[in-house]
């Protein structure tokens, strides 16, 4: 009753931002990622007869209690799939920059979802695993495939129809994403609460669903044509706006940092001297920039030296869940 499953992070170039229902997580629109090779998440679940509750242990320290819940919880889920009412001890490894604010949720509760269903010797399709990661975090629903994955936002209330498949494998299309970590001391709120926030009072929250889904459409054009041009230009059209919606909430929520601001501002010059390089932002600081592999040197290094970047990272379209 024990296995180990590793999952990678994923960048969403069409953002999934505000749910539906709550409990489920269920978003209010379809979303794109590219799923990365260089971070992800170890994880080994063990259920055990002599456990009274699920253990936790997150990069060799007890988790936190916010965290032991979340993964307790979505244990529970499982439990009930399984049929069965064994706790677990959860051991997972998180292979991501250690500086603060990078996202791990998907690479964590992908991994989580794929080795505790293992373990208890559950046979499912990759899109039934994925409408299960959905249910710890949104976003992990992607990272059960590799490359080029899209979540379709489904339409049904119970929320099978809202899972994610792939659309492009990870050798199709070679693209660079510098992972860029900027300075960032203060703690943001969580992308939970900030989209919740959102949906509930940013009056800017209908101009992102009326046009979301053309954003969506316009990338897998952009994907399937490998057109990087139009693919960058709706990618970092869609973050932007993503946070717009954001900046009109009330209490108003800025994730950005004066090395966000920086890293924009350096992109955008660089477009105007000849070299096509786009970015996005999830509920962070910290900046993805997209770019073409034969430029990744010079932007890495032009990268580094802005005052308020910390580490650049050169990732790569990665592959799905796999089992060790
Ligand atoms: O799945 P969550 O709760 O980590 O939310 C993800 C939200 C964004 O990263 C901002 C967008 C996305 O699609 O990943």
């Amino acid at each position: 009753m024990k296995a180990t499953a590793r999952a990678n992070t994923n960048i969403a170039l069409i953002k999934y931002w505000g749910k539906r229902d709550e409990k489920l997580f269920l978003p209010m629109n379809s979303s794109l990622s590219i799923t990365l090779d260089r971070f992800y998440s170890t994880t080994t679940v063990e259920f055990m007869e002599e456990l009274k509750e699920d253990k936790l242990i997150f990069n060799n320290n007890p988790g936190s209690n916010e965290d032991r819940n979340k993964v307790s919880n979505f244990l529970t889920k499982i439990r009930n799939i399984a049929g069965t009412n064994l706790y677990a001890s959860v051991i997972t490894e998180n292979n991501v920059p250690t500086a603060a604010g990078f996202a791990s949720s998907a690479s964590g509760f992908a991994a989580l979802a794929a080795a505790a269903t293992k373990a208890l010797g559950l046979k499912l399709k990759d899109e039934e695993l994925s409408v299960i990661a959905r249910q710890g975090s949104g976003s992990a629903c992607r990272s059960i495939y590799g490359g080029y994955v899209e979540w379709d936002m489904g339409t049904r209330a119970d929320g099978r129809d809202s899972v994610a498949k792939q659309i492009l494998d990870e050798k199709q299309w070679k693209l660079t994403i510098l992972s860029a970590i900027v300075d960032s001391g203060i703690k943001k709120v969580s992308s939970r609460d900030g989209m919740k926030r959102t949906v509930e009072n940013s009056p800017y929250y209908k101009g992102w669903l009326d046009t979301v889904s053309d954003d969506l459409r316009e990338a897998k054009i952009a994907i399937k044509e490998r057109d990087f041009q139009r693919l960058g230009e709706v990618m970092e059209s869609n973050a932007l706006k993503m946070h717009a919606t954001m900046l009109g909430a009330r209490p108003p929520i800025l994730y950005w940092e004066s090395g966000t601001v920086e890293i924009m501002n350096y992109i955008t010059e660089l477009r105007r001297t000849g070299i096509p390089a786009y970015f996005t932002i999830d509920a962070g600081a910290n900046v993805k920039v997209l770019c073409l592999p034969e430029h990744e040197e010079g932007i890495k290094k032009a990268l580094m030296e802005l005052k308020g970047v910390l580490q650049v990272i050169a990732c790569y379209p990665g592959q799905g869940i796999s089992y060790l």
